[in-house]
């Protein structure tokens, strides 16, 4: 007789173990998209986009002028010449888009070669970038 109930008391036990997991769950995912910070964003890019990237607008560096990228269309900056991979894409810029391609250019999009070789890893780092460069115009 008491066999019959032992499932139902078994899942009640397990019952807090699986709120538990859920809360860790639900606290990676907001761990995975941190906020930005414009300013150590700026020190970051300073180091290591500047060489390539200028922000003054059709100041061309081996990277486009960052100039206004922020909602812009992927590949569109007018008068750079250098795209590969990102030449005729469909995307546009934010905050998804963006930390995806600071995470990997190289496998971004269709994967086509592209000049920009450096990754950044870290996603804190990859917000504070994408929230300075909201702030180009
Ligand atoms: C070695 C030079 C180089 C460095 C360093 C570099 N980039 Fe780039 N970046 C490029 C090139 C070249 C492209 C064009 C990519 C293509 O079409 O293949 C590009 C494209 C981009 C684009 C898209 C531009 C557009 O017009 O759509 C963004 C955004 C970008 N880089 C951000 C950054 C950030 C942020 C950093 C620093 C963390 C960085 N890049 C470092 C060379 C570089």
């Amino acid at each position: 007789v008491s066999g019959s109930t032992e499932p139902a008391r078994r899942w009640r036990r397990l019952w807090p173990g699986a709120a538990v997991l859920a809360a860790v769950v639900v606290v990676g995912a907001a761990s995975a998209t941190p906020r930005g910070d414009t300013r150590r964003g700026k020190e970051l890019y300073d180091k290591q986009c500047l060489v390539c990237h200028a922000v003054t607008p059709r100041f061309h560096k081996e990277g486009p002028s960052l100039s206004g990228i922020y909602g812009r269309k992927a590949g569109t900056v007018p008068l750079f010449t250098g795209y590969r991979s990102l030449r005729g894409s469909q995307v546009v810029w934010n905050d998804e888009t963006l930390d995806r391609w600071l995470a990997d250019p190289r496998s971004f999009g269709d994967g086509r070669d592209t000049k920009m070789i450096l990754r950044i890893d870290d996603p804190q780092q990859r917000a504070d970038l994408v929230a300075y460069m909201a702030t180009l115009r």
